[in-house]
Order: structure tokens, then C-alpha cells, then sequence
């Protein structure tokens, strides 16, 4: 894992304001993703994804819980994420571009929500974390 140690404390000194409010913030996120980029609800076909919708707030936070799971395992992050890995690799097969679309709607409703912490340095260290996250995610495709 290569975030510096001032990353790593921003990454989790973030999470510490967000995770206070997992569902709200994970389904905003996953709703810009769909308004955004509707191609992505393809994947969701079988959720109702009308604005706060139950199936986006249990889902959101399935999300962005896993997410904050990894702030806390920032060193050993392959294996901490290696069941979700699995998932998305054998079963889902998302396409991989999506990842990046998902990390830009995350990071769009965090700065949109901690307008002072979310700083560039804030952000630049999420953008890293994410895009590690989503290498790993999508490292089992074959
Ligand atoms: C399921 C996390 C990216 C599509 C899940 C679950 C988690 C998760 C925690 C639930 C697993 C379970 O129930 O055991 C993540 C994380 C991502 C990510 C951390 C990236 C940072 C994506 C992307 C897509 C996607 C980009 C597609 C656009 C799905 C689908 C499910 C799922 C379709 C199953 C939903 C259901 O039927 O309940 N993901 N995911 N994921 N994910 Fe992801």
C-alpha cells in the first residue's frame, strides 16, 4: 500500500466525520453515480433507485461501510478486502470502468458534506485510497 503516512491520516480523519452517517452519505453517492452515469444502473435493475429510497440507503451503506472498514486496514487492504474482491470479480463482474465513476460520486458528495475538511490534500489522499480500493476490487477478473 503505497499512501504515505500524512495520506493515511487523512483518509481516516475524513472517515471519522463520515462514518457517523454511513447510509445517508452512501446513498447520495450511489444516487450521483446513477444520475451521472446512468449506465451504471444496469447493474441494479432489481432496486428501486428512487430518490431515498430504502434498497439506496441499505445498499449506500453496505457501501460505503465496506469502504470505512478498509480506512481501517490501510496496510494490509488485499486481504481485508479480499471476500468483496471475490465478489465482484466471480459473481458481478462489474466492468472495471465503473470503479472510477463510483470513487468520483463518492468524493463529489463528501466534498459536498465536509466543504472544510474535504481540502485538497483531503481529497487527493481519497482519490488515491479509492483508486487502490478499486485495483484490488477488480484485480480477479479473468
Ligand atoms: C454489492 C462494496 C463498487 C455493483 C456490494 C456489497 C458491498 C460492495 C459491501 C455488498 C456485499 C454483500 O452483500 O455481501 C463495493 C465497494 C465498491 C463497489 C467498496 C468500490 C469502491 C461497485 C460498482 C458497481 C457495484 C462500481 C457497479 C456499478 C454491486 C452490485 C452488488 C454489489 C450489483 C450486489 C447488490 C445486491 O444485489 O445486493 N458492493 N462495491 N459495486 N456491488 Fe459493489
Amino acid at each position: 500500500m503505497m499512501l504515505s503516512d500524512a495520506e493515511k491520516a487523512a483518509v481516516q480523519s475524513l472517515w471519522a466525520k463520515a462514518s457517523g452517517n454511513v447510509n445517508a452519505i452512501g446513498a447520495e453517492a450511489l444516487e450521483r453515480l446513477f444520475e451521472s452515469f446512468p449506465q451504471t444502473k444496469t447493474y441494479f435493475s432489481h432496486f428501486d433507485l428512487s430518490h431515498g429510497s430504502h434498497d439506496l440507503q441499505v445498499h449506500g451503506g453496505k457501501v460505503l461501510g465496506a469502504i470505512g472498514e478498509a480506512t481501517k486496514h490501510l496496510d494490509n487492504l488485499e486481504s481485508a478486502l479480499s471476500k468483496l474482491s471475490d465478489l465482484h470479480a466471480y459473481n458481478l463482474r462489474v466492468d472495471p470502468g465503473n470503479f472510477k465513476l463510483l470513487s468520483h460520486a463518492i468524493q463529489v458528495t463528501f466534498a459536498s458534506h465536509f466543504r472544510t475538511e474535504f481540502d485538497a490534500t483531503a481529497q487527493a489522499a481519497w482519490d488515491k485510497f479509492l483508486s487502490y480500493v478499486s485495483a484490488i476490487l477488480t484485480s480477479k477478473y479473468r
